[in-house]
């Protein structure tokens, strides 16, 4: 670095706890050696480009008046508009909100699509608030970062707590703001707003592709292989349900209600309708339970975590036996369960692959709000799965070209592309 460089860290950030950020910064220094030419540019991935901290004042129903923080972080935006979710939670910090938004720039170019990372947050319980509560607290944040989104400049989603009808709150604010209805805003909307077919399964439905390919290259046929799935929500239950009706066996599922096991496989619909029913996998029939912990030491072909982050770990990793272990949760693994994981010889496919299927089908909403034309879903299906087959591809590619795992190769693939987009546009002035 010459002298004249700017800090290596912004000032806003204490240095002894970076928190997410400091494990997104670890991750860049891991890829930069494969970024040849383009590693002149890599300080730009290393600090966001834009951070904006809001204050949102709201009467509570009691005639009260409570404040709340709220961020809204784009890392990069050099390959296109920011794009990312809102997150709301009692523990959201501005490092995580940066981290959640970096690796939303690195998902976005992994699989290519023309978008930047951005994410936002504000630190609230929402159980705690009434759905009026909520929906002032929502319409006063995009009206406080009403400035800096836009469906050309940065496009919020659905996080942890937030859902279609808060992005419906968040159109409508900035559609009253801008006096013209501007349904590309957001995406994860409701259907009878702008929303798209598919996008609710999207996410498991691209862990099945990339699954799928990944126990191909592997030597694994997915008609009668073993799969084990954590978090049976939105992305495990379509993704178990999928590897079900392609003939695979679902041995072993485990949610935040306990652990059920059939070694020749559960029936996945069934399991569906009893979580429909009792709100959790426990109890299920035609299935014997484990203990949680039993579940991770199950001789398996394909480990699909798809509940919390952090859930491999240092004491859990060395246990594991899947082939093939395909990320559907955000962050499921952690950096040293990972070098375990690598030592032992097993397949992972990272989450910024794994599940790029749900910002995929955003991307879909986005373009079908720009056109006023909207796809059915067998459209969006088939288009879905050739991206994923396509990314997949690239960065397995990239993978033996280097002799690196496909979480070094995704990112080796996404900082490259962020990194030449940022050289060919040159900077400004
Ligand atoms: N929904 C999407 O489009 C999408 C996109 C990308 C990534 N993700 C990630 O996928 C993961 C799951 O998201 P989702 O939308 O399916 O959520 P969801 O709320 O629909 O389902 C979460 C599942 O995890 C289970 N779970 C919760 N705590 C658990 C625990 N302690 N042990 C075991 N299981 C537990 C729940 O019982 C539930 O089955 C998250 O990490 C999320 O960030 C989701």
């Amino acid at each position: 670095m010459s002298q004249h460089n700017t800090h290596a860290l912004p000032s806003y950030l204490d240095p002894g706890h970076l928190g997410p950020w400091g494990i997104y910064l670890e991750q860049v220094d891991r890829v930069t050696p494969y970024l040849g030419r383009q590693a002149k540019w890599v300080e730009t991935l290393k600090r966001p480009k834009r951070v904006l901290i809001v204050d949102i004042p709201v009467e509570l129903d009691d005639g009260t008046i409570a404040h709340f923080e709220g961020y809204r972080v784009q890392h990069n935006v050099s390959r296109g508009p920011g794009k990312g979710g809102v997150r709301y939670h009692q523990d959201v910090t501005l490092s995580e909100v940066m981290a959640l938004a970096a690796w939303m720039s690195v998902k976005a170019a992994a699989v290519n699509l023309p978008f930047g990372g951005a994410k936002g947050g504000i630190r609230i319980d929402p159980r705690n608030y009434s759905r009026a509560e909520l929906e002032r607290i929502t319409r006063r944040y995009t009206s406080e970062i009403g400035s800096i989104i836009g469906p050309h400049k940065d496009i919020p989603a659905p996080d942890v707590n937030t859902n279609a009808q808060t992005m419906a709150w968040m159109m409508d604010t900035y559609s009253m703001n801008q006096g013209a209805t501007t349904t590309g805003v957001v995406t994860g909307k409701p259907i009878a707003l702008g929303g798209s077919l598919g996008r609710v399964e999207a996410t498991g439905r691209g862990v099945f592709v990339v699954g799928t390919a990944a126990a191909e290259q592997n030597g694994i046929p997915v008609e009668g292989a073993r799969i084990c799935v954590q978090g049976f929500g939105n992305v495990g239950g379509t993704a178990a349900r999928l590897f079900y009706e392609a003939g695979a066996k679902i041995v072993a599922v485990q949610d935040h209600t306990g652990t059920v096991h059939n070694a020749s496989g559960l029936d996945v619909l069934r399991l569906l309708k009893h979580v429909e029913e009792t709100g959790g996998v426990a109890g299920a029939p035609d299935s014997e339970p484990l203990n949680a912990d039993e579940f991770w030491g199950l001789d398996t072909d394909i480990l699909i975590p798809a509940a919390l982050e952090g859930q491999i770990h240092e004491g859990n990793a060395d246990r594991i036996r899947a082939r093939i272990i395909v990320e559907g949760a955000n962050g499921p693994t952690t950096p040293e369960a990972d070098d375990i994981l690598n030592d032992k010889g097993i397949f992972i496919v990272p989450d910024v692959l794994a599940n790029a299927g749900g910002v995929t089908v955003s991307y879909f909403e986005w373009v079908q709000d720009f056109s006023s034309f909207f796809w059915t879903e067998d459209e969006i299906n088939a288009r879905l799965e050739r991206m994923m087959h396509t990314a997949y591809s690239s960065v397995a590619g990239v993978a033996a070209q280097h002799k690196v795992s496909l979480r070094t190769a995704a990112f080796i693939a996404a900082c490259s592309r962020i990194l030449e987009a940022r050289e060919v546009r040159g900077l400004y002035p």
